[in-house]
């Protein structure tokens, strides 16, 4: 037996979605943990790309059980418009059985009106959200308003706890933010057709995910955002709105902790952020212009460039702390390809002097920091067609070397390419 959790250790975009896919080969069941169509995952396989913000990327592998878990927010539009998109491609096989958890949480559209009012009206700081309603749908979880996917299926149960929350979100949009109040009647019926449409997909998908690991049958956790983005353990408040460690696979899907024997941590040659919030080894300069070019750093979901900067370990290692990881996925490796010299952030020196090897808890303290850099020599030589680790220049290998052990993890797997098969396996975590 063995299952692993895919999880981002910077700030997203790390090429989580490009991983799970290729995982996904040796998986059975590919379920997603947490977060909600904030996030963008990109696979391409022999030049075609696909993005998917919501359905697990293991959906290409036909045969295999996709799982959207408990811990998922789940917008119900954006849900069938993915799987109408897949149909259409002649993607989403008959074989492959796509399960919604019943008790994943809704994103109704007054979480979307809150979301873009809060940040456009200046309430607090500007967090440079998705606007997609993340955050105000698990808030109304956590105070336990929120409305479930099964509750969408009882039409009494549904009706009741719409007319509560829209009572009180109608109050909130119009007094607090001067907007209009939303319909609960239309939302009554445009939720009613989602309703009929999701239903041969909901499940408990707990249960299932039990009886197929007494079965013995891989799983395959993936996790959305990255580390940094976690709302307890990243650069608060600049961050999502759940746990994007790989701790919250099991409570985002409903196995026990004993159900995981693999951590892979996905980690991008360098770092980059969308949205507000402090970024260290940010580069304002022309290699950030640079990697921003060559890496076609754009959200996968808004669009927005990406803040790009060097590889920051500070970020890496506490990621792998916090998440327990046992193996490191470096992605986007061929994007360095051409500059003279590489720096790593090795640690931070804080506005005293001091130099620490930790993410301040305290913002304004970590706003203060300086990186502290090794530099090394970069190449030129192309190795997008590297298959083994052999086929890597030397320099290329000093950087991944000195990275492996900055991190405190081995490395398992090197991504040179956006392609599947653009990748060098050095140990695969389902052990096949
Ligand atoms: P995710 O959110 O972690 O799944 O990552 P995204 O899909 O948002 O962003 C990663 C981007 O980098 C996507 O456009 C991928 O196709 C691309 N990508 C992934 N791995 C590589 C790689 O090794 N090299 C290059 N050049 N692009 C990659
Ligand atoms: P994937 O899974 C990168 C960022 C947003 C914003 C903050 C809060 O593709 O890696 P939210 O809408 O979640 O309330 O926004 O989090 N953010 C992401 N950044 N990749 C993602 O997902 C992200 N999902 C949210 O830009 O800064
Ligand atoms: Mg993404």
């Amino acid at each position: 037996m063995a299952n692993v959790v895919v999880a981002g250790t910077q700030w997203g975009d790390e090429g989580k979605g490009k991983v799970v896919d290729l995982y996904a080969e040796n998986a059975d069941v590919i379920v997603r943990f947490q977060g909600g169509n904030n996030a963008g995952h990109t696979l391409v396989v022999k030049g075609q790309q696909t993005i998917l913000h919501l359905i697990p990327s293991g959906i290409l592998h036909a045969g295999k059980t996709c799982m959207i878990g408990n811990g998922v927010v789940v917008d119900p539009a954006v849900l069938i418009e993915e799987m109408n998109t897949l149909k259409s491609r002649g993607l989403l096989a008959s074989s492959t059985r796509l399960l919604v958890s019943e008790k994943a949480h809704l994103i109704m559209p007054y979480h979307r009106l809150i979301d873009v009012a809060r940040e456009s009206h200046g309430v607090g700081k500007k967090i440079g959200t998705t606007g997609r309603g993340i955050g105000p749908a698990y808030e109304d979880k956590i105070s336990r308003v929120g409305i479930r996917v099964c509750d969408l299926l009882d039409p009494e149960v549904f009706r009741e706890k719409l007319k509560r929350n829209v009572q009180e979100k109608n109050f909130y949009l119009t007094k607090l933010f001067s907007e209009e109040p939303v319909d609960e009647e239309a939302i009554a019926r445009e939720y009613g057709a989602y309703a009929e449409q999701l239903r041969p997909h909901v499940a408990d998908c707990s249960l299932i995910l039990q009886q197929e690991i007494n079965k013995g049958k891989k799983i395959l956790f993936e996790g959305a955002q990255g580390c940094h983005l976690d709302i307890d353990h990243g650069t608060f408040p600049y961050v999502t709105s759940s746990n994007t460690v790989a701790g919250n696979a099991c409570c985002g899907t409903g196995v026990g902790p004993s159900a995981v024997q693999s951590v892979v941590g996905i980690c991008k040659a360098y770092t980059t952020r969308v949205g507000e919030g402090p970024f260290v080894t940010e580069l304002n300069d022309e290699i950030g212009a640079r990697l921003q070019q060559v890496g076609q750093e754009f959200g996968a979901t808004t669009g927005r460039k990406r803040r790009c900067g060097w590889l920051d370990m500070v970020l890496v290692r506490h990621a792998v702390r916090v998440s327990g990881v046992t193996g490191i996925a470096l992605t986007k490796l061929d994007v360095l390809t051409g500059i003279a010299k590489l720096k790593i952030c090795t640690g931070y020196r804080t506005e005293q002097g001091e130099f620490t090897e930790s993410v301040p808890a305290n913002l304004r303290l970590l706003q203060q920091c300086r990186p502290v850099y090794e530099e090394l020599d970069g190449w030129t030589e192309d190795i997008r067609g590297a298959k083994r680790i052999e086929d890597l220049p030397g320099n290329t290998r000093r950087y991944i070397d000195r990275l492996e052990s900055l991190s405190g993890a081995r490395l398992a797997l090197i991504s040179v390419g956006p392609d599947r098969d653009e990748t060098i396996i050095l140990n695969n975590p389902f052990g096949d």
